[in-house]
């Protein structure tokens, strides 16, 4: 008998715990369409973001001040308010246009650091369709005022802000650096997260050498880079009160399985699709079952969580636990 393999995230039923992770492809609807084909369980839309929402409004307050003051035919030169297709508004058609084209559930992505007033598009986005809402906050604090408590408030007051304006499921995305992650997850679980996604990437800036120009670079990832979420979905399963979704390198059917045994809901990919392509999808499917019939599991639920900090033989593994012993047993000579 074929093991189960669907699972619940965000309190929806998904088909498999595969799921495609923020990126343009899913607001591509033909690829969406064929991604949904490969197997993927649930998508989510590539982020709308804080810069983007505010940028247009600043332009459509221009526009307004600019045509009040002039005559009535200079008006015309303007576009009317509706015709004005912004990209907000166009990312709400994306929404509007994704549900249409697909049975799994989508997940639109709103991205930015502070509370303001671009926030009232998590609203728009319920409104719009969307199953549920990933928050993606993405902050650099380089201002050497800022303390950690600062910085952690900044992200607890952006939760509570977007929880309030919606009643759909809330994802919250974060990167790794918290001096005390765990307590951090916590807390933006009571501020309003109904699940975490672990990890977001940070596009580290490099210098070119020969312009003298620092600029940022998107590298797509590679499959050491799980460890990180890994050791933290592990910590915080069964301890917080969410779900848990895996990103950064799973590339796959032994990525995925260890995001799973670790105690992620759901793992999520983005790079290897850009690697291999969309079929990548089924492999990883395909891969999955064949394991857990291998090894006798009958439900993704049985192994969920099966090596996490509380469930696992060796806990110490994910914290302090053989740093000492892996360093010094390391065997190799320099050449
Ligand atoms: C081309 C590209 C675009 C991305 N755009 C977004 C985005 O708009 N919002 C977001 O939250 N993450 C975005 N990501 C990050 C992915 O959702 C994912 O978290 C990250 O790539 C790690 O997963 P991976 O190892 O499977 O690539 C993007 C990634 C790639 C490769």
């Amino acid at each position: 008998m074929s093991a189960e393999l669907n699972t619940t995230y965000l309190g929806l039923k998904l088909k498999n715990p595969l799921v495609v992770s923020a990126c343009p492809l899913t607001a591509e609807i033909d690829q969406l369409k064929r991604l949904e084909q490969a197997g993927a369980a649930a998508a989510v839309l590539p982020s709308l973001f804080e810069e983007q929402i505010e940028h247009d409004s600043m332009q459509m307050a221009e526009a307004q001040e600019f045509g009040a003051e002039s005559f009535a035919e200079a008006l015309t030169y303007f576009p009317q308010q509706d015709e004005f297709r912004t990209e907000p508004e166009e990312y709400l058609e994306t929404i509007a246009k994704a549900k249409k084209a697909v049975a799994i559930p989508v997940i639109a992505s709103l991205n930015g650091t502070s509370k303001g007033g671009w926030v009232r598009y998590a609203k728009m986005m319920q409104e719009a369709g969307t199953d549920a809402l990933e928050l993606n906050i993405y902050f650099v604090p380089g201002e050497l005022e800022m303390t950690g408590p600062d910085v952690e408030n900044r992200y607890l007051e952006l939760v509570a802000a977007v929880r309030e304006s919606i009643s759909i499921p809330l994802a919250v995305k974060i990167g790794p650096y918290f001096s005390s992650l765990g307590n951090m997850a916590q807390r933006l679980v009571e501020s309003g997260a109904d699940g975490l996604v672990l990890f977001n990437r940070f596009f580290h800036p490099d210098i070119d050498l020969e312009k003298l120009e620092a600029h940022p670079q998107l590298h797509l990832s590679t499959s050491a880079e799980l460890s990180v979420p890994l050791r933290w979905i592990a910590l915080l399963h069964g301890r917080v009160k969410a779900s848990l979704a895996a990103t950064s390198g799973i590339h796959d059917a032994p990525g995925l399985l260890k995001a799973l045994l670790a105690g992620a809901d759901v793992g999520m990919i983005a790079s290897v699709l850009y690697q291999k392509g969309i079929a990548e999808v089924s492999e990883i499917l395909a891969g999955l079952s064949k394991w857990m019939e291998e090894k006798e599991y009958s439900s993704v639920e049985q192994l969920k969580g099966s090596m996490s900090r509380e469930n696992c033989p060796d806990p110490s593994a994910f914290q302090r636990g053989n740093y000492m012993k892996t360093l010094t047993s390391f065997v190799g000579e320099a050449i």
